[in-house]
């Protein structure tokens, strides 16, 4: 009877870590942002039909100095997009302004740290590349 038992707890506590159960967590960042916006962001150039993230990550860099600064700002523009607080005004003329999505907060801070993150310091706008693309648009 006592090894029945453990042997059903052994085998829960496996099962609790298997991949089928991955799903019922609180998905990463990454994973909002393949289900959530891939169909129009794609992460480095050439873009689909919004601005690439890796980009954008060197704007919100340049124009925040502190990580919630910058996903404060994210956050906000996902719920309610708008030309006065883009960082990118530019892009809005190119691809149409962005639909505002209804996600659960959880999920828009989670996706919003992922792109803050997908900043790459020798992709940045700062020298070379970024600007040169800047001015040919
Ligand atoms: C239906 C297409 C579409 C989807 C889905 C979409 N976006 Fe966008 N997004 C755009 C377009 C178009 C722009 C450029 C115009 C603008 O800034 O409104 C944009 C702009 C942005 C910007 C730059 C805002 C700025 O300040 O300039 C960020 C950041 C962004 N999107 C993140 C996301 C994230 C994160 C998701 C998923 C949670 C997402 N987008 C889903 C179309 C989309």
């Amino acid at each position: 009877m006592k090894r029945v038992l453990s042997v059903c707890i052994l085998s829960g506590l496996v099962s609790g870590f298997s991949p089928a159960n991955v799903s019922a967590k609180a998905l990463s960042g990454q994973e909002i942002f393949t289900r959530s916006c891939s169909v129009c962001h794609s992460v480095a150039p050439p873009p689909k039909a919004a601005p690439p993230i890796m980009p954008l990550a060197s704007r919100y860099h340049l124009k925040f100095r502190t990580k919630k600064e910058g996903m404060n700002q994210i956050v906000a523009y996902l719920k309610s997009p708008n030309k006065n607080s883009a960082v990118d005004p530019q892009a809005i003329t190119r691809f149409g302004l962005m639909p505002a999505l209804a996600l659960p907060d959880a999920e828009l801070s989670a996706v919003a740290e992922w792109v803050w993150d997908q900043y790459n310091p020798n992709m940045g706008m700062g020298q070379g590349m970024g600007r040169g693309a800047g001015r040919n648009r």
